[in-house]
């Protein structure tokens, strides 16, 4: 069975397909992505992350490369053409292919849009065993609340956290407070019951699980406090767990080698995977 990637306006072999060598993606990092989960061949949250998609082109000026309907169509199309059950779609945009210079094109230039599938194994609602992070200096720049495709500390700590045998890194500020995750964002459950989840400004991606597991807690009368806390916060913490399009909601039981609370996953975590399972199979907005 073949699988179809989109380039620049066709269906194309996965294997086969290609972009331009000066795509200004590929020399200069000039693009923007969004990963949306798929579960049960339902995209998740597909409006919110159409949302901050039309938000990063904004901040980088890029124009949409075909109208946002379209967007929808050619991520079903993607999706039927390649039978993805659960998994992922990921789309990118950069600014286009252009003669290298750093500032932008003086003539315009159409962005390029690709987009791919990947299929991976069905979440479960059971949490398991739960992950190990390890803690990094964030050494990223101020606008992190771009979705860019420029990821490479993002990439150098993921690295150094699976070479320390955990599964994400913890990116920490100079004052020692965790900003979010490689790839994911960060939460804690303090001794008073309280989740925390560091507010969102420059310094993070404002996820899209992030907020609807805010709605979610409000449903479920969780109280959230959205602040900075800090490495050491989390390692005395209840409960620890992170949030992304792929991982959903997933146990933290290990910090730097340390045990979180007794190393098992706790409660809050467990009903809050469970909650957002449920949410990603009605296919519905939260309300
Ligand atoms: N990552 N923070 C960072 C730095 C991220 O890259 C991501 C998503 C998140 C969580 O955002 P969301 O809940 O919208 O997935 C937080 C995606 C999954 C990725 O790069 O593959």
């Amino acid at each position: 069975m073949s699988r179809y990637a989109y380039v620049n306006g066709r269906y194309v072999d996965h294997r086969a397909a290609q972009v331009h060598i000066e795509d200004r993606g590929y020399q200069l990092a000039d693009g923007v992505y969004e990963v949306v989960g798929v579960r049960d061949g339902k995209l998740i949250d597909e409006a919110p992350h159409l949302d901050r998609l039309d938000r990063s082109l904004g901040e980088l000026r890029i124009e949409w490369p075909v109208p946002r309907k379209v967007m929808g169509f050619i991520l079903r199309e993607l999706m039927r053409r390649n039978h993805l059950r659960d998994g992922l779609v990921y789309m990118q945009v950069t600014r286009g292919v252009s003669r290298r210079d750093h500032a932008f094109p003086t003539k315009p230039v159409k962005p390029a849009l690709v987009l791919t599938t990947k299929a991976t194994k069905r979440i479960e609602a059971d949490a398991g065993a739960g992950i190990a992070v390890k803690s990094m200096p964030d050494i990223r720049w101020e606008r992190c609340d771009i979705k860019t495709v420029a990821l490479l500390p993002n990439v150098l700590a993921k690295q150094a956290a699976r070479e320390s045998g955990a599964y994400e890194a913890w990116l920490l500020d100079d004052k020692g407070c965790v900003t979010e995750g490689a790839s994911t964002n960060a939460w804690i459950v303090t001794q008073d019951d309280e989740l925390v989840t560091r507010q969102t400004d420059n310094g993070i991606l404002a996820g899209i699980t992030r907020s609807t597991l805010k709605k979610l807690c409000d449903s479920l009368q969780l109280k959230l406090v959205e602040r900075p806390f800090t490495l050491a916060e989390a390692k005395k913490a209840k409960e620890a767990f992170i949030t992304s399009a792929t991982s959903f909601v997933t146990p933290v039981v290990k910090i730097d080698g340390d045990t979180v609370a007794d190393g098992k996953v706790g409660p809050t975590a467990k009903r809050l995977r469970e909650e957002y399972v449920r949410f990603s199979e009605a296919g519905e907005p939260v309300t």
